[in-house]
């Protein structure tokens, strides 16, 4: 497949920054793919570059890689890997090279007449079990960077374990979310509640575990606890000092931050998953929770940023046993295929994730059906998340 032409554009996605669209263009038609971007960043993230120099990477690639052909998403990451040249693909800009690498795969996709999940399954996934289905993670409620609600704790996700499909999985969600409004409405007395940038409700609360009570309140009145549980992503780096974590207004050091968790895993049957319950370089933190957890999961995001090698490490100091996979922490879709093998190698479990900004590209949908990831997490079933939902019925319904 012959690349014919490379354009670039400025987007803005759903909180209104400006990320880039990258558009390839083969014998087959025009390709095109968009990048979200993070709030809570992890700071060994592939650097994003501004549209000036995003714009510049483009021409540059353009001249690089046009009239040239290339067999496999490898082969054609390779080249882009190889212009850029640095680690952290500072150079040309982690946000452009994996638009490009996005498109590239839609194009390949195309020219193999196979859908975007069926090619990257082939390519990088060969063996994966396809009866396998991913949990959704749903975002209620916000706190952290995401919200001005008070909390700490910048995610409290509804997860739905996957049924006979996923239209009846997404109904459920959407169902919660809104039953779940409708007693914050009550509660704070008011008919509009304020939305965190996932469009979780970000209400003024003062107490860390509240929500999970809130949350648990939805699943017990339904009888979902078969279906059901309850998920935490803390990103603590955000209230770290350097020394001590701010947690509900007092001053811990990560033991007692550990009990915390510890407690909040005894007083919720339903809470089974706990992501960046540590700072990023808080190594220790993460060994000290692990062997409390028992099955439920210690979730590596920040701490890991979808880099096989950190990955890898991660796992064998026993601090982790499940890993979030975002592609634009890495740069590139084979970059974030390795990660994905590397965790699934490595027995974690996976859970592929959207970011706080995002756009209308639903790629992640793709990769987390060809990799039998184990859990999606897609925000809230509201709004511009939609697209993902939608995508998740979609793609498994093929
Ligand atoms: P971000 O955060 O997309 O704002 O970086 C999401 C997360 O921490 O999972
Ligand atoms: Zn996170």
């Amino acid at each position: 497949m012959i690349i014919k032409d490379l354009s670039i554009w400025k987007i803005f996605d759903s909180r209104g920054e400006e990320t880039v669209e990258c558009e390839i263009l083969t014998e087959k038609g025009v390709f095109r793919a968009s990048v979200p971007s993070g709030k809570s960043k992890g700071k060994r993230e592939a650097v994003s570059v501004d549209f000036a120099r995003a714009k510049k990477s483009a021409a540059e690639l353009k001249k690089l890689l046009v009239g040239r052909e290339f067999s496999s998403v490898r082969e054609f990451d390779k080249a882009l890997l190889d212009a850029d040249g640095t680690d952290d693909k500072s150079r040309l800009g982690g946000n452009v090279l994996l638009g490009y690498s996005i498109a590239f795969s839609r194009a390949r996709a195309s020219e193999r007449d196979v859908s975007l999940w069926l090619l990257l399954r082939r390519e990088f996934f060969p063996n994966a079990d396809d009866s396998r289905r991913p949990s959704i993670f749903a975002n209620l409620m916000n706190g952290g960077a995401h919200a001005d609600s008070g909390l700490d704790i910048q995610e409290y996700m509804l997860v739905v374990r996957p049924g006979k499909n996923y239209a009846d999985d997404v109904a459920l969600a959407v169902d919660v979310y809104r039953s779940l409004g409708n007693t914050l409405r009550k509660k704070f007395k008011s008919k509009v509640l304020p939305l965190g940038d996932e469009s979780g409700y970000a209400l003024p609360l003062k107490d860390n575990f509240e929500p999970i009570k809130l949350l648990e309140n939805e699943i017990s009145a339904r009888k979902l606890g078969k279906k059901c549980s309850i998920a935490l992503d803390v990103a603590a780096s955000s209230f770290f000092t350097g020394k001590a974590y701010k947690f509900g207004g007092e001053t811990l050091n990560a033991k007692e931050l550990c009990k915390r968790y510890e407690d909040y895993f005894k007083r919720s049957k339903y809470l089974c998953s706990i992501e960046d319950p540590f700072a990023e370089d808080d190594v220790d933190g993460f060994r000290m929770l692990l062997p409390k957890l028992g099955e439920k999961w210690a979730v590596g995001d920040d701490l890991t940023t979808t880099d096989a090698k950190r990955i890898r490490e991660m796992a064998a100091k026993r601090a982790i046993n499940a890993v979030i996979i975002k592609p634009n922490q890495i740069g590139t879709v084979s970059e974030a295929c390795d990660a994905l093998t590397e965790a699934k190698n490595l027995k974690l479990h996976t859970i592929v994730s959207h970011r706080s900004g995002e756009t209308e590209d639903a790629f992640i949908i793709s990769l987390a059906r060809a990799s039998s990831a184990d859990g999606v997490k897609i925000g809230a079933p509201a709004h511009e998340r939609m697209v993902k939902f939608n995508e998740l019925i979609r793609v498994y319904e093929e």
